[in-house]
């Protein structure tokens, strides 16, 4: 029904954005509009399948005009940009500039598909919300002691670019700060542990003793983003169910697969510029904290809504580690 309200969900694909779609398809009183590169992807399929609820729509972040077809009488949209597939694709190696490494083009493309977001939203007339999917700016809280954590600064220099430019729409937004994924232990080879023998073999990433916010992002998003489109505008939050340290939560995932663990320190299979990126990433967090001393970030507790997110050992007890370790 058209007069029902509209979320324009970016990303709904994603991790992120999938959840943000499976909780307002528990919600009946919104319209859903799925944001796709390609329609005909078969992730872009089954969301039409999953529900006659769900409007799928082509939209490209490095395109405002697409964007702003897709966001057309939304009341809310959730936005998220993406580094990782502008530089997993190895095409858009012929578009860096001179003097310039590949995910040091990634992050500036990351910046304008932020900026992007913005400025379509500015002309959603509608508009009520704009949640947009943040990190930390890390060479300000670290005052300028880390300068190459160009996947968190990208998406802060975006928000800055929005609170300049377009400050009615920056009035209507709220920010999200997702932690680091749970997910990555079965999905990205850097964080999923290798079966040697009896032991399952994690990479220590030097993260040391300070604790990490982890998020189970394709079930938590959701809840949090609901949160921020229902509360008052201007809220930056920390999304993540729990924090831990690196070498409890692999304890824990140990323990539910029934393997001995093992902590290596091992190096990143990439290149220098992305190498480069995370070491920064690492480094700040060890010293500073995930989130700095940013007094702005509100942790989800304080929110006052219920978000029942569940614990790290929740998530990890829930997985089938044999299928993820032998799959
Ligand atoms: N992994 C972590 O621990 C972690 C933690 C915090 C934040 N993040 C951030 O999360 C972001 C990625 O979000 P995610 O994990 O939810 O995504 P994801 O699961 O990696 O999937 C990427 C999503 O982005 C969409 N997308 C990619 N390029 C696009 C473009 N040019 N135009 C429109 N849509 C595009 C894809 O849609 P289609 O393919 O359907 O077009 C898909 O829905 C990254 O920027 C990353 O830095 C990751």
């Amino acid at each position: 029904m058209a007069s029902q309200p509209l979320i324009a969900i970016v990303g709904a694909t994603g991790a992120q954005g999938s959840s943000v779609l499976s909780t307002y398809l528990n919600t009946t009183s919104w319209r859903i509009r799925a944001l796709t590169r390609s329609v005909s992807s078969s992730k872009a399929k089954a969301l039409t399948e999953r529900s006659s609820r769900i409007e799928v729509a082509e939209a490209n972040l490095n395109d405002i005009a697409s964007l702003r077809k897709a966001f057309e009488g939304a009341i809310a949209i959730f936005g998220v940009t993406d580094f990782w597939t502008l530089i997993s694709d190895e095409s858009n190696k012929a578009k860096v500039k001179d003097g310039q490494s590949f995910a040091e083009w990634g992050a500036e493309m990351e910046v304008q598909q932020g900026k992007n977001i913005f400025e379509a939203a500015n002309q959603v007339s509608s508009l009520k919300r704009l949640v947009f999917s943040s990190l930390t700016d890390i060479t300000k809280w670290s005052g300028g002691k880390y300068t190459y954590a160009l996947h968190f600064d990208s998406k802060a220099i975006a928000l800055k670019h929005a609170e300049e430019h377009f400050p009615n729409v920056y009035a209507k937004t709220s920010i999200l700060v997702a932690g680091a994924y749970l997910e990555n232990f079965k999905q990205n080879p850097f964080f999923k542990p290798k079966l040697e023998g009896e032991a399952l073999i994690f990479n220590s990433f030097g993260t040391g003793n300070r604790p990490w916010p982890f998020i189970a992002a394709e079930e938590d998003t959701g809840s949090i983003v609901k949160a921020l489109i229902e509360l008052p505008a201007g809220l930056r939050v920390a999304a993540h169910r729990e924090l831990k340290v690196m070498s409890d939560v692999v304890q824990l995932i140990g323990k539910a697969a029934g393997y001995e663990v093992r902590l290596e320190q091992q190096e990143f299979p990439l290149p220098d510029d992305l190498k480069k990126d995370l070491a920064n990433i690492f480094g700040f967090v060890n010293e500073f904290g995930y989130w700095g001393n940013d007094p702005s970030i509100k942790q989800p507790e304080e929110l006052g809504v219920e978000l029942r997110l569940g614990s790290i050992e929740d998530w990890v007890k829930a997985q089938d580690w044999s299928k993820e370790l032998n799959g």
